[in-house]
C-alpha cells in the first residue's frame, strides 16, 4: 500500500503529499498513483522469484493499468509486458518495452493483431486453440516470420475466486483442454512458421492462496514430463498471473508463496519460467479521489452519500460486487463516530453503488474521500457513460506529484460523432 497517513492539519497524506491539495488543484474524480508503491512491489516480486533458482521473467499484465507512466516505471524495474490486444502492443512498445520482452495472450487475437505482433517481433505468443494455431502458422508463413509460441493450457483447476474472473475451469472459454494439449503441441511442432517452446496457463485473478497455483502447476508438470517422454522439446513454462491483494479482510497473496508453488512443482524441470502479474503490482498503488455532491437522508435512517465518482470511473463494485475501502481525507471526519451509510455515484442505475450499509464516518456535502486499492482494473475499465469525461490521473513520485492524464474535456466525447446533414 502507498504510505497513507492522517495528518491533523493537512488531512490524509499519500507518500507525504496532501490528497486534499491534489483534489483542490486537479478536481475530482481523480486517480492518484504512488510510484514508490509500484516500485517497491515490483522489487519484492522480483526478489521472491529469484528464490526459485531458475530464470523467471516478469511480464506485467498491461490490462491492469496501461498508463504509459506505469509501463515505463515497471520497465525500469525490469518488467516485460503481457498484452492482450494490438492496442496494448503499441502501448508497451511506446513505453520502451522491448518486443522480445512482450508476451501476447488472449483467446481471440485478430489477424491484424497477430501480424502486428509478428512484425514487431514479440517474444512469445500464447496460443489458445487449435484454430488459432493454424491461423498463426499461415500468417507467419505469409509474412516470412517464425512465431515463438506456447500453448495455453486450461488445467481445469478452480481458482476459488469470483466467477467472472475465473479462467482455468474446463467450462471457461480460455486455453486448450488439458487432455488435448500434448497432441496439439506435437502437431504444432510440425507446422511451418511456428517455434513451439512450451506451455502457459492462467487460472484466474484475485487468488490469495497458493493452493490453486500448486494444483495447476502440478498438472502442468505432469504434462511437461509426459511431452518430454514422448520426445517433444519443452523449455518454457509461463505460469500466468492472478496473485490477489487485500481489499477488505482477505490476506494479500504472497509472492513468496507463489514462488514456492512454482519451485515445488516446476523448479526441478529445468525450464525458463515466467509470470504475468497485474493486480498485485498495480492495485494497492492507486486510489480514486472523490467529493460528496450531497448527502441524501432516507426514511430507513441510512443516508445515501452521493459522490462525484461513479460506476463509469470505477466499475468493480457494480460489476463484481467488489469491496473497496473508503476513507475521508479530513482528519476531523476520520476521527468522528461512524454510522451506516450507502455510498453511490450519480449515474442513473442502482448498480452505481460503491458500498451499502457500511459503517463510515459522517460524510457531508463537500467531504472528500479516497477509494482504496483502485490502481488495477480502475482507470482502464472506465467508460464515458452518461457523458462523463474520463477522470484526471496523478502520480506521486518522491514527494512531488505530476498530472499524468489531463481530465478529458466534454467536447472530446463527440469528436468522432458525425451527424448526417439532414439532421442539422
Ligand atoms: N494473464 C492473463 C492471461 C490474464 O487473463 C490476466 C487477467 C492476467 C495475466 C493478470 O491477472 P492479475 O494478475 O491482474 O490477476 N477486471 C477484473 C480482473 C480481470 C482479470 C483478467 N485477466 C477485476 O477487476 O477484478
Amino acid at each position: 500500500r502507498p504510505n497513507l497517513k492522517m495528518d491533523g492539519v493537512s488531512g490524509l497524506l499519500m507518500d507525504g503529499v496532501s490528497l486534499s491539495t491534489i483534489a483542490g488543484k486537479v478536481g475530482t474524480p481523480c486517480w492518484v498513483l504512488s510510484a514508490n508503491t509500484l516500485r517497491t512491489r515490483m522489487q519484492r516480486l522480483s526478489a521472491a522469484m529469484q528464490q526459485i533458482g531458475s530464470e523467471v521473467s516478469i511480464h506485467y499484465a498491461v490490462k491492469a493499468n496501461d498508463h504509459l507512466a506505469v509501463l515505463s516505471l515497471l520497465r525500469q524495474e525490469g518488467a516485460g509486458a503481457d498484452i492482450v490486444s494490438g492496442g496494448e502492443l503499441t502501448r508497451a512498445l511506446k513505453a520502451g518495452i522491448k518486443a522480445s520482452d512482450i508476451v501476447f495472450s488472449g483467446v481471440g487475437k485478430t489477424d491484424a493483431e497477430l501480424e502486428a505482433a509478428l512484425g514487431a517481433g514479440v517474444g512469445q505468443i500464447n496460443v489458445e486453440s487449435k484454430e488459432e494455431l493454424e491461423i498463426l502458422s499461415a500468417l507467419a508463413r505469409k509474412n516470412g516470420k517464425t512465431a515463438t509460441i506456447t500453448l495455453r493450457v486450461n488445467p481445469d483447476v478452480d481458482a476459488r475466486t469470483h466467477a467472472k474472473i475465473t479462467t482455468g475451469l474446463a467450462a471457461n472459454k480460455f486455453g486448450i483442454a488439458f487432455e488435448e494439449a500434448q497432441a496439439l503441441y506435437a502437431h504444432a511442432l510440425t507446422l511451418p512458421g511456428l517455434a513451439p517452446v512450451g506451455f502457459s496457463t492462467h487460472i484466474g485473478s484475485q487468488i490469495t492462496s497458493a493452493a490453486p497455483y500448486r494444483a495447476a502447476y502440478a498438472r502442468m508438470a505432469t504434462l511437461i514430463q509426459s511431452a518430454r517422454s514422448a520426445g517433444l522439446d519443452v523449455s518454457v513454462m509461463d505460469c500466468g498471473g492472478g496473485l490477489g491483494i487485500s481489499y477488505c479482510t482477505e490476506t494479500e497473496g504472497q509472492p513468496e508463496a507463489l514462488a514456492g508453488a512454482i519451485k515445488a512443482e516446476l523448479g526441478h524441470l529445468n525450464l525458463k519460467l515466467a509470470i504475468e502479474p497485474g493486480r498485485w503490482l498495480a492495485g494497492p498503488a492507486g486510489i480514486l479521489l472523490s467529493t460528496v455532491i450531497l448527502r441524501k437522508e432516507h426514511a430507513s435512517g441510512v443516508p445515501f452519500c452521493i459522490i462525484d465518482a461513479a460506476m463509469n470511473d470505477l466499475a468493480r463494485p457494480s460489476m463484481y460486487d467488489a469491496w473497496h475501502g473508503i476513507i475521508p481525507l479530513s482528519a476531523h471526519e476520520a476521527a468522528g463516530p461512524v454510522a451506516p451509510a450507502h455510498v453511490v455515484g450519480p449515474v442513473c442505475e442502482s448498480g452505481d453503488t460503491f458500498t451499502r450499509d457500511r459503517d463510515l464516518p459522517s460524510l457531508q456535502r463537500g467531504s472528500r474521500v479516497a477509494i482504496l486499492d483502485a490502481g488495477a482494473y480502475g482507470a482502464v475499465m472506465s467508460s464515458t457513460y452518461n457523458t462523463r469525461p474520463l477522470a484526471a490521473e496523478v502520480m506521486i513520485d518522491n514527494g512531488t506529484w505530476h498530472i499524468i492524464r489531463e481530465r478529458q474535456e466534454t467536447e472530446e466525447l463527440w469528436r468522432h460523432e458525425i451527424v448526417p446533414s439532414a439532421l442539422t
